[in-house]
């Protein structure tokens, strides 16, 4: 593979970054009545507005000859034919099957995955319904009433996510909490809220390793057997997992087990049995519209031309600005407030994935990768930290996300919020002119805005699936593996040699100074 570097397009780019670099929006703009139509893509009702970017035609067509000279489609086309893609774990990288609505085959190793992938929908869905219609009951005869999933990363910020966007598909009662952390504060307060009768805990963990679900499960495990004794355990938790034998020793029944596979990533996971929290909540069929709307984005990626593919245009220009304009983060501001724990998710989606220096062929990047997403939802964001996006020396490259219709129309509240939504995008670009310095706005601060009817399942299936595309076409360009972690695993190892030095005095010199340092003073305060 030809390092980034060296390819035509890389070099023709950076001259071109020199030419455009100091060219206004307002400019642009100003000779073009047409920038609206030429910059903005339309599928069915969900539109991308990208004209609010510092790019020309030129910009554009240079962007797309990196794209084809960086092998974009020959590594999407890969990816859903479920090569090994994911290199440093040997894996293909399937999510695509998991919502594939049609009836195309996905093979690995020569071994079609939809049947085993249906069946899973299948056994959800029957528990999804039997739980809803009250025919799954507690150990005392009880309907389950609370929901509550156990997971963290990926088993927890998607199916976390969704469930908080999709409120309004969901049941006064039939509630979810989610316990990530592994600070017992966490558990202990969603427990006080929980009646052990009526409660389903829902074990979500693809390794059934991980520490922090498992102390968790665990303390949710004791709190149930206390209340109910031992044999309630089967009434009341399930497992979700691609560990058979871990979710069997825990205590797990297996018939209580959703399974799902290695060649489904962590933070690509929520269309699985993870999704399984999302479903009891909003019911199987739209946790089905949710797939099918995902299914859509798919296909749109799979088979547009490049220069009308929104996960393509999007990953290019966050590639301009990374690469040519030094930005460094990224913003996305949803003005939904269900969309609250959107930037959350996308922080593990994007940085998890794209927060790589090591090339696939293990040389180091000389070039940036993956930004720092941040985000929160407008019009909170405008309060807090827009001053900087408006006036700081720092270019936020921004995601600006609507829907035009409101699930709850109180008032004129929403009329209220999208006109921020479109004053915000248009303040960034033109900027202001003013008598005193510190009043005036440069302007030229880039942003997307991507607007759609309503936030339903299937446009919220439409807009994470673009963002997972976006991602994955941004590491084919910095030819990195967006599909490992290993930075997250060496946490998980450190944590583990720690802790027996918490509880006895064993000697701490291995450490450097300053860990050495803090722990000693950890067991001080703590006798
Ligand atoms: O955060 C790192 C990670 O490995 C994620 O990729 C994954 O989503 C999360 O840990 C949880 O892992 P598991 O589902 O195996 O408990």
């Amino acid at each position: 593979m030809r390092p980034l570097t060296q390819l035509p397009a890389w070099d023709a780019l950076k001259r071109h970054h020199g030419a455009v670099c100091n060219l206004h929006m307002r400019d642009l703009f100003a000779t073009d009545r047409q920038r609206f139509q030429k910059f903005s893509l339309k599928l069915d009702d969900l539109l991308l507005d990208y004209s609010k970017n510092r790019v020309t035609e030129e910009t554009m067509g240079l962007l797309l000859d990196l794209a084809r000279q960086s092998g974009v489609e020959e590594r999407r086309d890969q990816m859903f034919s479920g090569a090994p893609i994911n290199s440093t774990e040997a894996r293909p990288v399937l999510h695509v099957a998991l919502r594939n609505r049609s009836q195309r085959a996905f093979l690995v190793q020569g071994q079609d995955v939809m049947p085993e992938v249906r069946r899973v929908l299948a056994q959800m869905r029957s528990f999804v319904e039997d739980l809803r219609a009250g025919k799954w009951l507690g150990a005392t005869g009880m309907p389950i009433r609370h929901i509550v999933n156990i997971g963290i990363g990926g088993s927890d910020l998607g199916p976390l996510m969704v469930t908080e966007a999709l409120k309004p598909y969901g049941r006064d009662d039939l509630t979810s909490s989610f316990v990530s952390n592994v600070d017992g504060s966490h558990i202990h307060q969603i427990l006080k809220k929980c009646s052990p009768e009526t409660t389903l805990f829902i074990v979500a963990s693809k390794t059934f390793t991980t520490l922090e679900t498992l102390a968790n499960a665990g303390t949710a495990r004791s709190w149930l057997v206390q209340a109910l004794g031992e044999p309630a355990v089967a009434r009341h938790f399930v497992a979700l997992s691609t560990n058979a034998q871990s979710v069997t020793a825990f205590g797990i029944d297996p018939a209580n087990m959703f399974a799902f596979w290695d060649w489904v990533g962590g933070r690509y996971s929520l269309w699985s049995a993870i999704g399984l929290s999302i479903a009891l909540a909003i019911g199987f069929s739209e946790f089905e519209a949710l797939l099918a709307g995902a299914f859509e984005m798919d296909e749109h990626f799979r088979t547009a031309p490049l220069a009308t593919n929104m996960p393509v245009i999007m990953a290019l220009l966050g590639v301009w600005y990374s690469n040519f304009f030094d930005a460094a983060v990224h913003a996305v501001l949803p003005y939904d407030q269900y969309l609250h724990r959107f930037p959350a998710y996308l922080q593990q989606a994007d940085m998890e994935s794209n927060g790589k220096s090591v090339t696939l062929e293990g040389r180091p990047v000389d070039y940036a990768t993956g930004p720092v997403l941040f985000g929160e939802p407008g019009t909170n964001g405008q309060h807090a930290f827009y001053q900087l996006i408006h006036q700081g020396t720092r270019l936020v490259p921004c995601d600006f996300i609507a829907a035009a219709n409101s699930a709850n129309p109180v008032g004129c509240h929403h009329e209220l919020l999208l006109a921020n939504f479109f004053a915000q995008p248009e303040a960034l670009m033109m900027g202001k002119a003013a008598d005193q310095p510190y009043k005036a706005f440069l302007g030229n601060r880039p942003s997307n805005s991507l607007l759609y009817a309503r936030l339903d399942p299937r446009t919220l299936g439409r807009l994470i699936a673009l963002y997972e595309h976006k991602i994955f076409v941004q590491g084919v360009i910095w030819q990195i593996n967006s599909f490992d972690q290993w930075g997250v695993e060496l946490g998980k190892q450190l944590a583990k040699t720690i802790l027996p030095e918490l509880i006895d005095d064993r000697a701490l010199d291995h450490h450097d100074g300053s860990t050495a340092g803090l722990i000693a003073y950890f067991r001080h305060l703590r006798r």
